[in-house]
């Protein structure tokens, strides 16, 4: 019998949001990336926004990951991500005119792409479900994508002979195939989607768009990869990687409020198939929260609030996305929802980001219960129709008042702030190891 294989060192981390995203987890990526060798993407793509300040300068990054701004790092967008890839030469060109040295960025060849008849269906498929929205009275409503082609991306790697991976852009005559066979479908099935939304549509011509796409390509060539087997290769060297979530535990496809949700495995669970990486190498999994909550889109969210509190933390939180720019809903911080998703992704420790935006509130909420059809419970309800019938049960606690943004220490804070802590760790059963009280890099509380 050969001898049983040792355990492998657990040396990894990923930060992954527990909310409904802009938890603030690319700032927690760019400070943990630090003591790490890469930096690696497994899910999403272009709908994420992950903000970065640095010295005083703010970077957004969509699709690279948040470590490039650490020279000398391996950022790795790995084969779960969808990659638009003029989107992604373009975010490397502002990059560069920044200064940033990008060429430590390499992506999947087995990643997904989102070619622009995916950005056309996502927007007809929105303008259609709003039509449908108006003209009903039921719960149709449009999902409020980011429109950057996600969805319908995803959908044909699932669906599988029409879809076009980057490693094909390489490839001139397979992608020129390919090419020509998605125009065949989705020329046809765009031309009716068009026609019902009451929208012009001109058909996808296969030649001119394969040669944009292989132009692309050639752009990208030195960085298209097997990146299965440069991350293996790493961690036979020990090095360090660092997993960075995009979008969040509560827009999961499988766990999220479905079908309010993006279309990617966005939970710690999404790292394996997402990078070929087992989570078996994971050591830490650090959930970044906001000490209150946000969402972009439609869906349900059970604290949200409507009133000048909602604005007072919306322009105090620069609550705009970062990605479409829209105002971002505004609510309580919801703990029921948190600490399901800290069990789905196992947990080890908290980023609680955003306490400094709290200043001031005379009372703070937290939701510690939902009540649903008169019954107390203290489960989330990761389906859409059922939540939207849950009303949340809040404890409150005293606000403060005290500017948090010098404050390097726990010990710093006002009481009120350390009790509202110190619940919600209670709470979710699990420690806050960094506590956010500004954008800045060094704006940071390590506990
Ligand atoms: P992500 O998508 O999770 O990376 O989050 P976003 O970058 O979309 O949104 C978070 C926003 O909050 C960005 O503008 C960050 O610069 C900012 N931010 C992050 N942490 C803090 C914090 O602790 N306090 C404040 N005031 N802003 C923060
Ligand atoms: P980061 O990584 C906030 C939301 C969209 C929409 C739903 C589906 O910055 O936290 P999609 O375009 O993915 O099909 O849209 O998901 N969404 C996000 N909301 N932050 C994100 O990413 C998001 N990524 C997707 O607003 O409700
Ligand atoms: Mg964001």
């Amino acid at each position: 019998m050969p001898p049983s294989a040792p355990t492998p060192p657990a040396t990894c981390t990923a930060v992954i949001g527990l909310q409904w995203g802009d938890e603030g987890k690319g700032k927690a990526v760019d400070l943990l990336a630090a003591e790490h060798d890469a930096v690696v993407r497994y899910n999403g793509g272009a709908n994420a926004g992950h903000s970065v300040v640095v010295g005083g300068t703010r970077y957004s990054l969509h699709l690279v990951p948040s470590g490039i701004l650490y020279p000398g790092k391996l950022a790795v967008i790995g084969n779960g991500v969808v990659v638009d890839p003029e989107k992604l030469i373009q975010e490397i060109d502002g990059l560069t005119q920044k200064g940033v040295d990008a060429s430590g960025l390499v992506v999947s060849s087995r990643a997904h792409v989102v070619a622009p008849y995916h950005k056309a269906e996502d927007e007809l498929r929105e303008e259609l479900l709003k039509s449908a929205a108006e003209a009903g009275d039921g719960e149709t409503q449009e999902l409020g994508t980011t429109r950057r082609g996600i969805g319908p991306a995803y959908a044909d790697k699932v669906q599988r002979a029409t879809a076009v991976r980057m490693g094909d852009l390489l490839k001139p005559a397979v992608l020129r195939e390919r090419v020509a066979l998605a125009c065949v479908f989705k020329n046809s099935a765009l031309a009716g989607l068009a026609s019902r939304a009451g929208r012009p549509f001109t058909p996808f011509d296969p030649g001119p768009l394969a040669d944009a796409m292989l132009g692309w390509g050639e752009r990208l060539r030195p960085r298209i990869q097997d990146t299965a087997y440069l991350l293996h290769d790493l961690l036979a060297q020990n090095k360090r990687i660092l997993f960075e979530g995009a979008n969040a535990t509560l827009l999961d496809v499988d766990h999220g409020t479905y079908p309010y949700v993006t279309s990617s495995s966005c939970a710690a669970l999404g790292i394996g198939p997402g990078t070929g990486i087992s989570e078996r190498r994971l050591g830490r999994v650090l959930g970044v929260m906001k000490a209150y909550t946000t969402r972009v889109g439609r869906g349900p969210m059970p604290t949200e609030l409507t009133d000048d509190t909602a604005h007072r933390i919306r322009e105090r939180g620069r609550e705009y996305g970062t990605t479409t720019g829209r105002p971002r809903r505004v609510g309580w911080v919801d703990l029921v929802a948190v600490r399901y998703a800290a069990m789905l992704n196992g947990i080890t420790g908290i980023v609680l980001t955003m306490l400094d935006v709290l200043d001031g509130l005379p009372t703070l909420r937290a939701c510690t219960a939902y009540r649903v059809n008169g019954a107390e419970t203290g489960r989330y309800l990761p389906d859409a129709h059922d939540l939207a019938g849950a009303e949340p049960v809040f404890t409150d606690f005293n606000g403060f008042s005290a500017d948090l943004s010098a404050m390097r220490s726990r010990a710093d804070l006002p009481d009120a702030a350390r009790r509202y802590l110190d619940f919600v760790e209670e709470y979710v059963g699990v420690p806050i190891q960094l506590v956010g009280v500004g954008p800045g890099r060094e704006q940071t509380i390590h506990s």
